[in-house]
C-alpha cells in the first residue's frame, strides 16, 4: 500500500476521494509501511544485519554541520555530491535538495539517502501553515497544540508529526485500518496497551505514542530522516530503480515505490505545498502513472 500511502497523503488537497483508500483494502494494506508496521518489521537486530549487508551507509558517520538557519538552501555534506539545492523552487529541485541527491543511488547500486538530520531539514511551521489561509494539513487543525507538544517532548518537528497522520488517516481520528491500525497515526496494536480506557483512537494517546515511535525510529536509523520518511513508502537503503518498479507489472501496480516520494515529502509536505496538485505536480519519475491506464 505504498502508493496507498501516499494518495492517502494528499487525498484531502486533491481530487481523490479519500473513504476510499479508508477501506480495508486486502493484500494492498499488508504493503502499507504503517507507522507501526514498521516497528514490528524492521527491529533493531535486522536493521544492523540490513546495514552491514549492504556496506554500512553513514549512519553513524559525524553529523554534518547545520547551516539551516543561516542559508536559504539545505547544507549537509553527503557522499552523494552537490545537493543541487536552489533558493527558488522547481519541479525537480528546490531549497532543500534536488530529486536526484535524495534518489542517490538507485540508479546504480542502490539507494543511500544523503545523511540528514532532523535539524536540518528546512519545514514550514505547522501554525504557520494553517495561518496560510490556504493549508493541506486543515484536517488537521483541531490535533496541532497535540502535534507541537509531542513533536517538541520528543524532538520531531510537528509538520512532520501532521504529515504522517495525514499520509496515514487523513488526520482522521476515528480510522481503523486495514489490518485493524488506530487512529490518525495508525497504531499497530502492539503500541495500544497502555491506552487510556483501552482507546487507542484517544488524540492525546495517539499522537503522543506516535512522536515518541517516529523518535525510536530516528535513533534507530542513526537520525537519518530520509531513511524515516522513505521508510513510510516501502523504501529501503539499497533499494534499486528495478526494485522499486517492479510492482508494476504485477497485479498490484500501487504497490510499487514512488520515486518522487522523498522530494514530495520534504519539498512538498513540509513546505505546506500540494505536490499533487496536477497544475504543478512535484517530481519527474510519476512511475505510478503507469497505474492509472490498467
Ligand atoms: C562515511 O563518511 C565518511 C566521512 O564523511 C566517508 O569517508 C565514507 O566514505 C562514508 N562511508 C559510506 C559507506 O558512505
Ligand atoms: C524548501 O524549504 C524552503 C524553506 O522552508 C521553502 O521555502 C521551500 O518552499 C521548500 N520547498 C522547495 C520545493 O524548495
Ligand atoms: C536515474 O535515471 C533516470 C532516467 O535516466 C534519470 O532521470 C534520473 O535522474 C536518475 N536518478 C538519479 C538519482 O540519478
Amino acid at each position: 500500500m505504498k502508493a496507498f500511502a501516499l494518495l492517502l497523503a494528499f487525498a484531502i488537497a486533491s481530487t481523490v476521494d479519500a473513504s476510499v483508500f479508508l477501506q480495508p483494502a486486502g493484500g494492498l494494506s499488508a504493503r502499507h509501511t504503517h507507522l507501526a508496521h514498521r516497528g514490528l518489521e524492521v527491529s533493531p537486530r535486522t536493521l544492523s544485519k540490513r546495514c552491514k549487508a549492504r556496506g554500512g551507509q553513514n549512519a553513524s558517520a559525524p553529523p554534518p554541520t547545520n547551516n539551516a538557519g543561516q542559508n536559504s538552501v539545505i547544507n549537509v555534506q553527503s557522499n552523494c555530491g552537490p545537493s543541487g539545492a536552489t533558493p527558488q523552487s522547481t519541479s525537480t529541485t528546490g531549497p532543500n535538495g534536488s530529486l536526484d541527491w535524495l534518489n542517490c543511488g538507485i540508479n546504480d547500486s542502490g539507494w543511500q539517502p544523503p545523511y540528514i538530520r532532523v535539524q536540518d531539514l528546512l519545514v514550514k511551521s505547522l501554525a504557520d501553515s494553517l495561518n496560510s489561509g490556504n493549508s493541506v494539513f486543515e484536517n488537521c487543525r483541531p490535533f496541532v497544540q497535540l502535534f507541537e507538544q509531542y513533536g517538541s517532548q520528543f524532538g520531531v518537528p510537528s509538520i512532520m508529526l501532521a504529515s504522517f497522520a495525514m499520509q496515514e488517516s487523513t488526520c482522521n481520528p476515528e480510522t481503523i485500518g486495514g489490518a485493524g491500525e488506530q487512529g490518525l497515526m495508525q497504531l499497530t496494536s502492539d503500541k495500544c496497551g497502555e491506552a487510556p480506557g483501552g482507546n487507542c483512537r484517544d488524540p492525546d494517546y495517539n499522537i503522543m505514542t506516535g512522536a515518541k515511535y517516529v523518535s525510536s525510529l530516528l535513533s534507530q536509523y542513526g537520525g537519518s530522516v530520509l531513511l524515516v520518511i522513505g521508510s513510510y513508502n516501502g523504501w529501503v537503503q539499497g533499494m534499486t530503480y528495478a526494485q522499486a518498479t517492479a510492482a508494476a507489472y504485477t497485479s498490484c501496480c500501487r504497490c510499487q515505490n514512488n520515486l518522487d516520494y522523498l522530494f514530495q515529502y520534504v519539498n512538498g509536505w513540509l513546505q505546506n505545498v500540494n505536490s499533487y496538485d496536477n497544475s504543478h505536480p512535484l517530481g519527474k519519475y510519476f512511475n505510478l502513472n503507469v497505474c492509472n491506464q490498467q
